[in-house]
């Protein structure tokens, strides 16, 4: 049964849900090219140490918060207090974090317009649609405007559902969906001449680089991008977990699945980067460094699939829907942030809070579009370098210096009586503590 503010229906839902926030163009895109471009293996050693050492401890603060709470970001995080001082922080917190998934969401949803439209190109090219496959492939405002709009649109839809009927039964469609298309690509592409080149460089590590402080910031700043850390996202979620659900293996289920898909993805994007490269598509500098970062997958996997005639645009197709897919689930995730707050601090009916805050983040899309040298980047570093590890940060502070301890156990006992003994509460209140702040910050200052 749903309580009046909406709650997953099932463990699964919610997995589905949590997992498809967290698995999304940060795993598919984002983690195989800062791995390409940061030493491959070793780059992947140190992050998944980071994920379950520092992002899923972190990821618990946010989910147990929102589950006390019951209630928006701002508001969950001012139940954990009354000091008056304290509550502001929470504000600043709550809000700071809303703002933050709203601001991602901008700039998502312009690069999840590109794969709606890659994803139909060769659509029309296969129906023989030349003028439409030119308008496609070729970067216009229009295009942006168009597509930024469309998936903006789809996000809504399905937020203002709610939770069981929007949130939670788009993702339990979505995710193995998007499982589905990730094996056949990987299947696809291991078969290929060149692969087992690329999954040498993605599974043997060169040792030297592991300590590299600049590999430590990437892979901490893609860990808490990746599960979706510090924009208020996760304490919304977790607000709609029933009381009776074990919230430690839940967040350790979403952790390892946004994991698994990450290292999965590799295995599909990095086998397929020297696949293009015995195909004669330039790849590497010299020094072996990737020569296009930020246009992989624009123009490195397009010059793949162009290579392989017909097939070429299925797997074209195929790849660019597993993007969107993925984009989709997230920017769910983001949008809700900022409707749940609306809808319970202004009593706005959902529908209403989803339409406005979807039309003002349509309105910051289109603004970074109409000035996208100046601001996509910008809004990128502020959100993902600046914005999630600090507000990841003093939700851990939140949880481990702020709040009464005896609360704090007794809200992670609920649906798990028997934590007090378990290893998880030996470990955890330590982490959370010292731990997760003190190396946050180090990464925090390192980038700055
Ligand atoms: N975790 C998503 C990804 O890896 O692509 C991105 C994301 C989703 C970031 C939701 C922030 C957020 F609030």
């Amino acid at each position: 049964m749903s309580s009046v503010r909406g709650e997953f229906s099932s463990r699964f839902g919610f997995i589905m849900a949590a997992a498809g926030s967290a698995v999304g163009l940060g795993n598919i895109w984002g983690f195989p090219t800062q791995t390409a471009s940061n030493g491959g293996a070793a780059f992947v050693l140190v992050y998944l140490i980071l994920a379950f050492c520092l992002a899923y401890p972190a990821l618990m603060a946010e989910l147990v918060i929102g589950r006390y709470g019951q209630a928006n970001a701002v508001s969950s995080l001012q139940k954990l207090s009354s000091k008056p001082t304290h509550k502001r922080f929470a504000f600043f917190v709550g809000f700071g974090g809303i703002v933050c998934a709203g601001l991602i969401l901008s700039f998502y949803a312009i690069v999840a317009g590109w794969m709606f439209s890659a994803t139909i190109e060769p659509v029309t090219k296969l129906v023989g649609m030349p003028g439409m496959t030119h308008w496609l492939s070729t970067q216009s405002l229009g295009r942006d405007l168009f597509f930024t709009s469309l998936f903006i649109i789809l996000t809504i839809a399905i937020i203002s559902k709610g939770v069981e009927n929007g949130i939670e039964k788009w993702s339990k469609r979505l995710m193995p969906a998007l499982l589905s298309i990730l094996f056949l690509l990987i299947v696809y592409v291991l078969t290929q001449d060149g692969a087992s080149k690329g999954l040498k460089a993605y599974l043997i590590p060169d040792f030297s680089s592991l300590l590299n402080p600049d590999l430590l910031v990437s892979a901490l700043g893609q860990a808490f991008f990746s599960l979706s850390l510090g924009t208020s996202v996760m304490i919304i979620y977790g607000s709609y977990i029933s009381k009776k659900e074990n919230l430690v293996s839940l967040g350790a289920y979403v952790t390892l699945i946004d994991v698994l898909i990450a290292f999965v993805a590799g295995l599909l994007i990095i086998p397929a980067m020297y696949v293009a490269q015995a195909q004669g598509v330039d790849i590497f500098a010299a020094d072996g460094s990737l020569l296009s970062e930020d246009t992989l997958v624009f123009q490195v996997l397009p010059a793949l699939f162009n290579g392989m005639g017909e097939v070429g645009l299925f797997v074209g197709f195929a790849f660019f829907a597993l993007m969107s897919i993925a984009a989709l689930t997230s920017s769910i995730s983001m949008l809700e942030a900022p409707v749940s707050y609306a809808v319970e601090k202004f009593a706005l009916k959902r529908i209403q809070a989803t339409w406005i805050i979807g039309a003002l983040i349509t309105l910051v899309s289109f603004t970074i579009i109409f000035n996208f040298n100046t601001l996509f980047g910008l809004v990128i570093s502020l959100t993902t370098q600046f914005g999630q590890p600090l507000l990841g940060m003093l939700c851990c502070i939140f949880v481990g210096w702020l709040w009464n301890r005896g609360t704090l156990l007794k809200e992670i006992e609920s649906g798990r009586p028997d934590i007090a003994a378990t290893w998880f509460w030996k470990i955890w209140p330590w982490y959370i503590k010292f731990v997760c702040p003190i190396a946050i910050a180090l990464v925090f200052i390192h980038s700055l």
